[in-house]
């Protein structure tokens, strides 16, 4: 039987029902530090990237870890908070903000890293005296699908790394001082020269910018999601960063905090969706095996075509087979075992219906991106150390699927 750390699977879908997320503490941990140690020659800072898993008993686990928040929106902020992150170890970086959205962050003294040149314009009339930062698009762009690219002529995000002395500009006529720069380029990323070409551009750009006490060059780092893809050697990008990093000072005549804001890195390989098969069938074509969840509650191989390893929690006497995972949705789309192109079987061990199945490495942008489709509750979420197991999310029941509905 399949454990998580000391406690058998069964176990734990007995006493909380599935569909459950299962989130295994101690993985959290060493990922945190694995990231420092990697980094351990440069004064660096970590944001975790709160949108990859956005659950408050995580976010307490990383800043237990001492790292940092990289918040997207006011729920962000909000949650971070609540955590008990202190505002000034938050990073706002919302897409396509309005003023009340950077209201909210400057009641909260949350530092708001700026994303246009609109945005300086009325952050420079909102507050001016603020402490900021920058997100420009040093065009290099990388990751797993194109819905994640983040940098290039294509992307939405940022400011243009040539805007520099428009950006100076502006910040000096609305008193704005710009403390930090960042960029991000992309999510998903397994080859460490990407990092380093985007760190070469954001260092240029900071050569043209005084007094910067953060040089940010975002998230994105990958994992393997694929048995035989490899990981990315963290030590290794540590290393030729920190080589850009020491020559880069010795020009700059100062040493800014170098900083890393990984999602995925810190969190993905905790979690698991812990599910039931609850019908098999066959077609002319593929062994259809159903089970009780969706894309509703894990739309990575939907929405990107991504691969998820599929476990059975019991490896049952018998040779491989075929199959197809599926989820409960009223889509065609909804197979789990699936590329971008569509369908694409798996070999299993036996299943049966009854059967448990893990979907492994879904910590990171599983839960945070479910939703209510088809009408099907949001599944409960625990967390695992050693033979111990917490509730962190109850199940949500059908009555709250009337939450915010006005009586008729
Ligand atoms: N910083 C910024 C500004 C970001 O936009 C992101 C991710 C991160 C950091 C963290 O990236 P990470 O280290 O997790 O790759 N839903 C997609 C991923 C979208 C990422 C969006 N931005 C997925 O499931 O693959």
């Amino acid at each position: 039987m399949f454990k998580f750390d000391e406690t058998e699977a069964d176990k734990l879908a007995q006493r909380y029902g599935t569909p459950l997320y299962v989130y295994r503490e101690n993985v959290i941990r060493e990922s945190c530090r694995n990231l420092k140690n990697a980094f351990s020659d440069i004064k660096t800072r970590i944001y975790y990237a709160v949108k990859a898993n956005s659950n408050p008993w995580i976010l307490n686990i990383l800043k237990e870890e001492g790292v940092w928040a990289d918040v997207v929106s006011p729920g962000e902020i909000y949650l971070a908070l609540h955590a008990g992150f202190p505002a000034e170890k938050l990073l706002f970086t919302q897409n396509s903000v309005s003023d009340e959205q950077m209201k909210y962050a400057l009641d909260s003294k949350v530092r708001i890293n700026v994303e246009s040149l609109s945005q300086l314009k009325r952050l420079g009339l909102l507050a001016p005296g603020t402490d900021i930062s920058i997100r420009f698009n040093i065009y290099i762009g990388a990751g797993h699908h194109s819905h994640v690219i983040t940098g290039g002529p294509m992307s939405k995000f940022g400011i243009d790394w040539e805007s520099t002395d428009q950006v100076k500009e502006i910040a000096a006529e609305g008193n704005l001082k710009v403390k930090g720069i960042h960029c991000h380029i992309g999510s998903g990323i397994l080859d460490a020269e990407m990092f380093v070409r985007a760190v070469k551009n954001l260092l240029i750009t900071a050569k043209k910018i005084p007094d910067l006490e953060v040089i940010d060059f975002g998230g994105g780092i990958g994992i393997p999601y694929r048995p035989g893809e490899k990981p990315l050697v963290l030590k290794e990008l540590g290393r030729k960063l920190s080589d850009e990093y020491m020559s880069f000072c010795k020009d700059y005549g100062k040493k800014p905090e170098l900083a890393v804001e990984p999602g995925r890195y810190l969190v993905a390989e905790s979690g698991s969706l812990l599910i039931r098969v609850t019908s098999i069938k066959e077609s002319r074509k593929y062994t259809f095996i159903g089970t009780d969840t969706g894309f509703n509650h894990l739309i990575r191989p939907a929405f990107y075509g991504s691969y998820h390893r599929i476990e059975p929690a019991v490896i049952r006497e018998g040779g491989k087979t075929a199959a197809v995972i599926t989820g409960n949705l009223c889509e065609s789309g909804d197979v789990f075992t699936r590329t971008e192109d569509g369908i694409e079987p798996r070999k299993f061990t036996p299943i049966e219906e009854g059967d448990l199945l893990i979907i492994r490495n879904t910590g990171a942008y599983g839960f945070s991106m479910a939703s209510h489709y088809n009408s099907f509750p949001l599944p409960a979420e625990i967390l695992v150390k050693g033979n111990e197991s917490r509730l962190i999310r109850k199940r949500e029941t059908y009555d709250q699927l009337l939450n915010n509905i006005p009586d008729f």
